[in-house]
């Protein structure tokens, strides 16, 4: 149900790739909540995925752009850093350089709970994430000092898509997930709603913040589904 949410705002959603990313439950719900959109994501990303579909159904422009350097010479570790963390500030610098976001304007990235505690099989991606959770704190400020602009990152329940299932051992991952969360998962549908609510004026005042949505699990130490199944 549509109620006129994002009417009159206008923005960038990265990453969508296909109908499971994150991203493009997002779009669709901000174009349905009022919001013109555009949308980028990796050249690579635009022949392999279906972005198309949805730029035809969202009525929106597809702009590539790599998140990386791709002239410079990293590591693999260094460039998952640049990927998954330090792109948010490379984003983050340009718009604030070029004045490009408007007062109260919400800007959006996607984490895991790996940041704060081990998943062993996340890896390294497991640093990035807190880097990128620390950049929205730090750069947060900053811009809300200036602008009034807000940065937040929304920790996500393991979800399926290219990039969830590429986690070794997601499907033990994803159940014991869904067991551990008195809630059970959070799907991309609903972590889409609650991007626009957080794109929305309703939010005004929350910045600098890693928002939990995942059902309950990251404040959850042990769920009687868990404790049943480890005494069988
Ligand atoms: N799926 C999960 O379990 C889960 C859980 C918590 C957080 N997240 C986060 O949600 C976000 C969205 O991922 P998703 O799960 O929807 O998967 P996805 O695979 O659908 O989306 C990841 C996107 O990142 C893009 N990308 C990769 N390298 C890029 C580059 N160099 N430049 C520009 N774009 C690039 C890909 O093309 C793709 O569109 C990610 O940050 C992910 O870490 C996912």
């Amino acid at each position: 149900m549509a109620h006129n949410l994002l009417q009159g705002k206008k923005g960038i959603i990265f990453g969508a790739l296909d109908e499971n990313s994150i991203a493009w439950k997002t779009a669709e719900r901000c174009v349905q909540e009022g919001a013109q959109i555009v949308l980028t994501n990796a050249p690579i990303a635009l022949r392999m995925g279906e972005i198309n579909k949805l730029a035809a159904s969202c009525n929106a422009p597809v702009i590539p752009a790599d998140a990386t350097y791709t002239d410079l010479d990293y590591d693999f570790y260094h460039k998952g850093l640049d990927i998954s963390a330090m792109s948010l500030h490379r984003v983050l610098q340009t718009a604030y350089k070029l004045d490009a976001l408007n007062e109260w304007a919400s800007v959006v990235a996607l984490t895991y709970i790996a940041a704060q505690r081990v998943f062993p099989d996340y890896s390294d991606m497991a640093d990035a994430k807190s880097m990128l959770e620390s950049i929205s704190r730090s750069f947060g400020y900053h811009y809300g000092v200036k602008n009034k602009v807000r940065v937040n990152t929304i920790s996500q329940s393991p979800t399926r898509t290219t990039a969830g299932s590429g986690v070794k051992g997601f499907d033990g991952f994803i159940s014991y997930a869904e067991k551990m969360s008195p809630l059970g998962n959070a799907t991309a549908d609903q972590c889409a709603d609650y991007t626009v609510m957080m794109f929305s004026d309703y939010t005004r005042m929350v910045t600098m913040q890693n928002l939990f949505h995942d059902g309950g699990f990251s404040f959850t130490g042990v769920s009687a589904s868990v404790v049943e199944q480890m005494e069988k």
